[in-house]
């Protein structure tokens, strides 16, 4: 079956109905029992919302103000590890990760004395230096109830019409999804919740009721692209940083799109061979790599009237149900 899911299959966890690939499933415990620490920053979001991005901020302004740190060289999701990455790419053939990938070898290399099949991106996660910045896409109540305790959160999302296009386009990209339907199927899977780490609302919702904790941090893709200063400044406050003002221009800087583009896109998963073989060249040609466009509404371009009236229309029955 063609859908925004993974070729291995797609499962619907109940009761919540949260739909997963099917390795998740058994080990979604091992996820929960991940132990969060006070002085972690975790970066958790729907996918496509500004993961990369805000990761990329977010690391430099910690470990790399002077954008001098040996490590920036090293894959994002390697600095910021992908808790759960493992878990979802599992039963694939070729695994993305697998033996012979930079990354796993790296691991292995690293840390002699660990077993690469537990999970590399648990293990690094679990041996990340403090403060520990960890990536999700997992909701809060798929993870461990120590997160919401005192870990420092950061949520990121966005207009979900630019979700759809970016996430379609991803799932386009990567040909691990294995999605070849049109935009229109694509927009359909979003609204009935058919698309990994689905239903999109419930995932904001549950951040969105904790958004008043002193742990808890939100911030909008728009935002963010509209005016990066104010909202650095609103994170350096969060984190109880203090840069100056170059340092904050120079950060903005390289974490603007075409500078991250031109620097991460062949660094992503280690090699630009590597993210060669993961990605569907066709479609790279076409609509660009993982950093594709970068702009707020571009889904004024890419959906039909009819997709952005079905995602409006979504969006609000969503907003009057429970009233939230
Ligand atoms: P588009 O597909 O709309 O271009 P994630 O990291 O959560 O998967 O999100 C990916 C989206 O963030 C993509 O959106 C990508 O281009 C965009 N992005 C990545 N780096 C960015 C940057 N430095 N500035 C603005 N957008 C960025």
């Amino acid at each position: 079956e063609q859908f925004g899911g993974n070729r291995v299959g797609t499962i619907r966890l109940e009761p919540d109905g949260w739909f997963f690939t099917s390795p998740f499933i058994t080990d979604a415990n091992k996820i929960y029992d991940f132990k969060f620490k006070p002085t972690d920053i975790v970066i958790m979001t729907f996918p496509k919302c500004g993961t990369t991005w805000t990761q990329e901020i977010v690391w430099t302004m910690v470990y790399n103000p002077n954008l001098d740190n040996p490590k920036r060289f090293l894959p994002g999701i390697a600095r910021c590890p992908f808790m759960e990455c493992d878990f979802l790419m599992k039963n694939l053939s070729k695994p993305l990760f697998g033996e012979g990938s930079f990354l796993h070898d790296a691991f292995v290399q690293a840390n002699p004395d660990r077993n690469p099949d537990d999970g590399i991106f648990i293990q690094l996660a679990e041996l990340t230096e403090n403060p520990r910045m960890i990536k999700t896409h997992l909701p809060f109540s798929l993870l461990s109830p120590s997160l919401a305790e005192n870990s420092k959160i950061i949520y990121v999302v966005r207009d979900p019409k630019d979700i759809a296009v970016s996430y379609c386009h991803h799932s386009r990209l990567l040909k691990c999804h294995n999605f070849f339907g049109t935009t229109s199927d694509f927009v359909d899977h979003f609204v009935n919740d058919t698309l990994v780490y689905s239903p999109f609302w419930k995932h904001v919702k549950e951040a969105w009721k904790l958004r008043n904790k002193p742990n808890v941090h939100f911030i909008f893709y728009e935002d963010l692209k509209a005016d990066p200063r104010s909202e650095i400044l609103r994170l350096q406050k969060f984190l109880d940083l203090n840069l100056t003002d170059s340092q904050i221009s120079n950060i903005i800087h390289y974490t603007s799109f075409d500078v991250m583009k031109e620097r991460e896109e062949k660094n992503m998963v280690g090699s630009e061979m590597e993210l060669a073989e993961l990605s569907n060249l066709e479609v790279q040609q076409k609509d660009g790599g993982f950093f594709r466009k970068g702009i707020s509404g571009d889904y004024k371009n890419k959906l039909s009237s009819e997709d952005i009236e079905k995602i409006n229309k979504w969006t609000k029955e969503e907003y009057s149900r429970n009233g939230n």
